[in-house]
C-alpha cells in the first residue's frame, strides 16, 4: 500500500482528498475539455458523483495499491485538480492521469503535479509509469513532454469513447531509468501561433479546415500531382486533420494552412515532412487552390517556411520534388530559392501502374 502523505510539487502541493473539495470538483468537472478528454467520469456531472468520488472511488484506488491525490495550492490548500496512479498492472507498471480545474490551468500545474508524482512513485519501487492521451489532447502531450515522458507511437483503438465508439490514444512512458529531462519536439511552435509576410499567412492546420483541404485536394490539378494520383477519401482527410497537433509536437511532421492574410481564407496546405534530424534534413510539399494561383502566393508560403525552419530547426537541407512538367511548381521552387539537384527514376507512382521520374530540388540553409 502506498503511503497517504503529501507530495510537494514545486508550486503546487498533492495531498489526499478531503470532503470539503467536492464543491471545487463539482464545478471543474462540468468544464467541456475534461468532459471531452476523460470520458470515463460522468457526464452531466452531479453533487452524488463529486461526493462518491470524494468517499469511495478515491479511497478505493489506496485501497487497491494505487493513489488518488488533490493538487492543491499550499497557500490555502484550496482544490486546483486531480492526479492519480492506478493499481500497479500485471507487469508491475503504474499509469498516471491527471485534470487540471480550468481556473488553474496555463501555469504549469498539471507538469509540475505529474513530474512530482512520476518522481514520488519511483521512490516507492515502480520501474515504469505510463501516461495515455486522446489524439488531440495536445495540452495533455504537452504536460507528458513537460514532465520527461516520452512517446511510444500509437496504440490504436485504444479509447472508449461515450458515444460507444473508439478512438486511438497516444502513449507516453518514463522510466526509472530516464533522466527526466523535459521532451522538446524537433519542431518549435510558431513565433504567435503562426508565419506572416503580409500577404499569405502559415497557420497549423486543424480539423476545421477539413472541407475546405478536400476540396482543394480533389481539383484535378491538385489530385493528378498527389501520391497516389487520387484525391483522398474524406474520412482520411478528417482524420489526419486530427493527427496534426500530434504530428507537430512529436516533431514528425509540420502541417500548415496557407492563408489569405487580409482575409483569413484557407488558400491552400503546405508540409514539412520526412523529418531526419541525423541529416538535418526534410522535404516540403505543397498544394493551393485554384482560386488563390497566379498571385504568387505559394512562392511567399515556401520562402515563410523554408526561413522559419533554417532559423528555428536543426535542418540544413530542404529538398522538394516535382514531376519533370510540372512547370507551375518549377517556378515556385526556383522564386524561393531552390535548386535542381537530381532526378530519381521512375519514383513516383502515375494513373493505370505507370511510374515516372522526380525531379528533385533542394533549398540549403544560410
Ligand atoms: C491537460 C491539462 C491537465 C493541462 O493542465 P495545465 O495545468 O494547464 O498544464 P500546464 O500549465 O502544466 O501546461 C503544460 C503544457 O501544456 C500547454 N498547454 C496548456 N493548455 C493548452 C492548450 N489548451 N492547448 C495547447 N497547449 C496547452 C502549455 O503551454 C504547456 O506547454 P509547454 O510545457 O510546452 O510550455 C488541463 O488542460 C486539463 O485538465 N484538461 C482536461 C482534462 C485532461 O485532458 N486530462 C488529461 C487526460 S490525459
Amino acid at each position: 500500500m502506498l503511503p497517504r502523505e503529501a507530495v510537494p510539487a514545486g508550486p503546487v502541493v498533492l495531498r489526499p482528498l478531503a470532503d470539503d473539495d467536492t464543491g471545487a470538483i463539482l464545478r471543474a468537472c462540468a468544464d467541456p475539455e475534461i468532459v471531452r478528454f476523460i470520458p470515463t467520469i460522468p457526464a452531466p456531472y452531479t453533487a452524488d458523483d463529486a461526493r462518491l468520488f470524494v468517499t469511495e472511488t478515491a479511497p478505493g484506488m489506496w485501497d487497491a495499491g494505487g493513489a488518488n491525490f488533490a493538487i492543491a495550492d499550499p497557500a490555502t490548500g484550496g482544490w486546483l485538480g486531480g492526479i492519480s496512479l492506478k493499481a500497479p498492472d500485471v507487469r508491475g507498471n503504474v499509469e498516471i492521469g491527471y485534470m487540471v480545474a480550468p481556473w488553474a490551468r496555463g501555469r504549469g500545474v498539471a507538469s509540475a503535479a505529474a513530474r512530482a508524482l512520476t518522481e514520488w512513485a519511483f521512490r516507492q519501487g515502480t520501474h515504469r509509469v505510463e501516461l495515455v492521451t486522446d489524439l488531440e489532447n495536445v495540452a495533455s502531450q504537452r504536460v507528458a513532454m513537460a514532465a520527461g515522458f516520452r512517446r511510444e507511437g500509437l496504440q490504436r483503438g485504444a479509447g472508449p469513447l461515450r458515444d460507444g465508439g473508439r478512438d486511438d490514444l497516444v502513449p507516453f512512458a518514463r522510466l526509472a531509468t530516464d533522466s527526466g529531462e523535459p521532451q522538446r519536439s524537433f519542431l518549435p511552435d510558431l513565433p504567435g501561433g503562426s508565419l506572416s509576410d503580409g500577404v499569405v499567412r502559415l497557420a497549423p492546420i486543424t480539423p476545421a479546415d477539413a472541407g475546405a483541404y478536400q476540396a482543394m485536394m480533389e481539383e484535378p490539378e491538385v489530385l493528378i500531382r498527389s501520391v497516389p494520383p487520387q484525391a483522398p477519401d474524406p474520412d482520411d482527410t478528417a482524420r489526419r486533420l486530427r493527427c496534426t497537433g500530434m504530428w507537430w509536437l512529436s516533431g514528425e511532421r509540420a502541417e500548415l494552412s496557407v492563408r489569405d492574410a487580409g482575409t483569413g481564407e484557407f488558400a491552400g496546405h503546405i508540409q514539412l515532412m520526412n523529418i531526419v534530424p541525423p541529416l538535418g534534413q526534410a522535404m516540403i510539399g505543397y498544394s493551393l487552390a485554384r482560386r488563390f494561383r497566379g498571385r504568387g502566393f505559394m512562392t511567399r508560403a515556401v520562402d515563410l517556411l523554408c526561413e522559419w525552419a533554417f532559423a528555428s530547426t536543426p535542418l540544413y537541407r530542404i529538398v522538394a520534388g516535382t514531376a519533370p512538367d510540372n512547370v507551375p511548381s518549377h517556378r515556385v521552387l526556383e522564386r524561393a530559392g531552390f535548386t535542381q539537384e537530381a532526378v530519381i527514376k521512375s519514383l513516383l507512382p502515375g494513373l493505370d501502374g505507370t511510374r515516372h521520374d522526380d525531379l528533385q530540388w533542394v533549398r540549403l540553409r544560410g
